[in-house]
């Protein structure tokens, strides 16, 4: 496991960001009715986070020496509003598992604040995942 491997991991991570921001952004617009405007609120702070982490996993792959990517990872587009969270939960489980072990690379590369900042972002998108469940159980 190289310097190289952690970047390619971060990188990842990050189109998965961008690919969550769009995502987000537009469902925000697609859903309706009173769990709609519900969901819109949440959509806006979690957006927020996902947009800060997109801002970090930037400046750290560029002081890396790697180039920061600017692709969204593509999603798929379920017409439901159910269909649409267990979509977003997939995403913040997958998002968690992914923080999870690039944390542990960059702790065995001596990356200290990255270790911990992955461990802090796995936490933010574990509580996401939470929110999502949360309101799934009312559906
Ligand atoms: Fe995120
Ligand atoms: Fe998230």
């Amino acid at each position: 496991m190289s310097k190289e491997d952690l970047i390619r991991g971060l990188n990842e991570d990050l189109a998965a960001e961008w690919g969550t921001i769009i995502r987000y952004t537009y469902q925000s617009g697609k859903v309706t009715g009173v769990v709609g405007e519900e969901i819109r609120e949440l959509f806006q702070t979690e957006i927020q986070d996902e947009l800060g982490h997109a801002a970090y996993l930037t400046d750290v792959i560029a002081d890396l020496g790697g180039e920061p990517t600017t692709d969204p990872k593509t999603f798929e587009k379920p017409d439901s509003i159910k269909g649409m969270l267990e979509l977003d939960l997939e995403h913040e489980l997958s998002d968690v598992e992914s923080y999870t072990k690039h944390a542990k690379m960059a702790e065995e590369l001596g990356e200290v604040e990255l270790k911990v900042k992955l461990e802090e972002m796995a936490a933010d998108e574990s509580k996401h995942a939470r929110d999502l469940r949360r309101i799934l159980r009312g559906l």
